[in-house]
């Protein structure tokens, strides 16, 4: 589904959510730095750190947190391995960057969108990033309407897709980067049973910090 220069999926039959789209350029964006949970995804890759610090956005989505920590100053790759999640998300870019607004502009100039399994990025682009962020948690963080029907969208579109996040985690642990941060539901265990050098806690959520080396 088109709509103006937007695309937006639609799940179709009785009581289906609305359409998603991603709108980088709403209210909502623009005030997420400011909410709480977003100062601790910047405190787990290490914002402030390192000038130009660079992420690897190993798990993109719809580009919100990929978005948060471009805001924070970050260079993000973004890889999206689900052909149709990607589509939106480029969709997203290319609008936002459309739109005559010298503060999206500029956050979206520090995202880049790779279509594809993450582990299959050249080996010189993950050695140029200081951090890999994963985020391959599903279950719904808050009860909004926008949440919901995005939540529905990601099990409609996944199913059968092979859960395979602990594989991710030991693929991205074998890479040159200082750290590794992994969000994960603020209870659950970590991945792979691999327990994080430190863990960033929020309310509903928690980071899972890997130092593999300094920052610097
Ligand atoms: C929970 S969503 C991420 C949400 C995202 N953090 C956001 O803020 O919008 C997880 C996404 O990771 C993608 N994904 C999972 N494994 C991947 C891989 N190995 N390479 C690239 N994308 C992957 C899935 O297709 C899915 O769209």
């Amino acid at each position: 589904m088109v709509d103006e220069n937007r695309l937006a999926l639609q799940l179709c039959g009785r009581k289906m959510p609305g359409a998603v789209s991603v709108d980088f350029g709403t209210a909502g964006m623009r005030h997420r730095r400011g909410a709480g949970h977003n100062e601790l995804l910047g405190r787990a890759v290490g914002v402030g750190k390192k000038p130009g610090l660079a992420v690897i956005d190993a798990t993109a989505g719809l580009g919100r947190d990929g978005f948060v920590l471009a805001d924070l100053g970050v260079n993000v790759r973004l890889c999206e391995r689900h052909p149709v999640v990607a589509a939106l998300l480029s969709a997203g870019l290319a609008a936002g960057t459309a739109v005559a607004d010298d503060w999206l502009n500029a956050v979206l100039a520090r995202m880049q969108l790779t279509e594809g399994d993450v582990r299959e990025l050249p080996h010189d682009e993950v050695a140029a990033a200081d951090v890999i962020y994963l985020d391959p948690m599903f279950p719904p963080r808050d009860k909004t309407a926008a949440v919901k029907k995005e939540m529905a969208l990601f099990q409609f579109l996944l199913q059968g897709v092979p859960a395979d996040a602990d594989e991710l985690l030991r693929w991205a642990l074998q890479k040159p980067v200082a750290r590794v941060v992994v969000k994960r539901p603020a209870k659950a265990e970590p991945l792979a049973g691999l327990q994080p050098s430190h863990a960033i806690r929020g309310k509903a959520v928690r980071y899972d910090v890997y130092v593999l080396a300094g920052l610097a």
